[in-house]
């Protein structure tokens, strides 16, 4: 098990910012783009959070849904369709005319933007029942063709961050969770971790101090409000991941 200083100093060597912007800057261009990594840059912001998942062929890109309807020109699921079909795909238009032309992002196209823009990123691999060790593999692959970025990888699914282990050990993981844990919760849910990262309205001042005492680094999605953003900053934790990014830098 590791031992609370350990992970607060794990936890410490990213140098993670008070502020990272959610799904690229989700508030002011398209989520998950390139786009969307250069406008958090351009905001201020110093890292940003991505959603990851596998297409039918094994190549992560960016995308939230299990499915391409919302967000993009395209139907079904993402896991069901060849990489070929998905690069292909307008990912922009929904959000704005502005952005059309615009597609989905594979992870190495990502992790190099990120490198150019001086972005550190937060890569949340979705779930992926019955394909966490190829997810896991296919992240350690891209962080090493594409080295150079901050990363913390993420995931609501215990066995992702159980693969992630495995195929990336030095790589510094976070427990995705609805609800606050209790410190010893998280620790058996994802043994490792040096982060949580939690729905904002979720946490309590008493709970973040267990967390923070327990040496996990907090983070609180999504937190769109100034004031609630103060709150939460002011009550330990240590980021706030925001669809608005530039609302909440002036209190980093
Ligand atoms: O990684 C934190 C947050 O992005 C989790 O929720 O649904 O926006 O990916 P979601
Ligand atoms: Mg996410």
């Amino acid at each position: 098990m590791m031992s609370p200083e350990d992970r607060a100093r794990a936890f410490a060597a990213l140098g993670l910012p008070r502020v990272i912007g959610h799904r690229g800057a989700a508030g002011h261009a398209p989520e998950n783009t390139l786009a969307g990594l250069v406008a958090c840059a351009r905001l201020g912001a110093r890292w940003a959070e991505v959603d990851v998942r596998l297409t039918a062929c094994g190549r992560p890109v960016l995308l939230h849904d299990e499915t391409l309807e919302r967000t993009t020109g395209g139907r079904g699921p993402v896991a069901e369709r060849p990489y070929a079909e998905i690069a292909a795909l307008d990912a922009g238009a929904w959000f704005s005319p502005a952005f059309t032309g615009e597609r989905i992002p594979t992870l190495t196209e990502a992790l190099a933007c990120c490198r150019r823009l001086g972005l550190g990123l937060n890569v949340e691999v979705k779930p992926c029942p019955g394909r966490e060790a190829e997810a896991a593999a296919v992240l350690a692959r891209s962080l090493s063709v594409q080295p150079g970025v901050a990363v913390l990888a993420s995931s609501f699914a215990a066995e992702v961050l159980a693969a992630l282990a495995e195929a990336a050990p030095g790589l510094a993981r976070g427990l995705v969770i609805e609800r606050a844990p209790r410190p010893e919760e998280a620790e058996a849910l994802a043994p490792g971790v040096v982060s949580l990262h939690v729905a904002e309205r979720t946490l309590t001042p008493a709970g973040a101090r267990a967390l923070k005492g327990a040496g996990f680094g907090l983070l609180a999605y999504t937190v769109n409000g100034r004031r609630r953003g103060r709150a939460l900053l002011f009550r330990g934790v240590d980021a706030v991941i925001s669809d608005y990014p530039d609302r909440l830098l002036s209190l980093a």
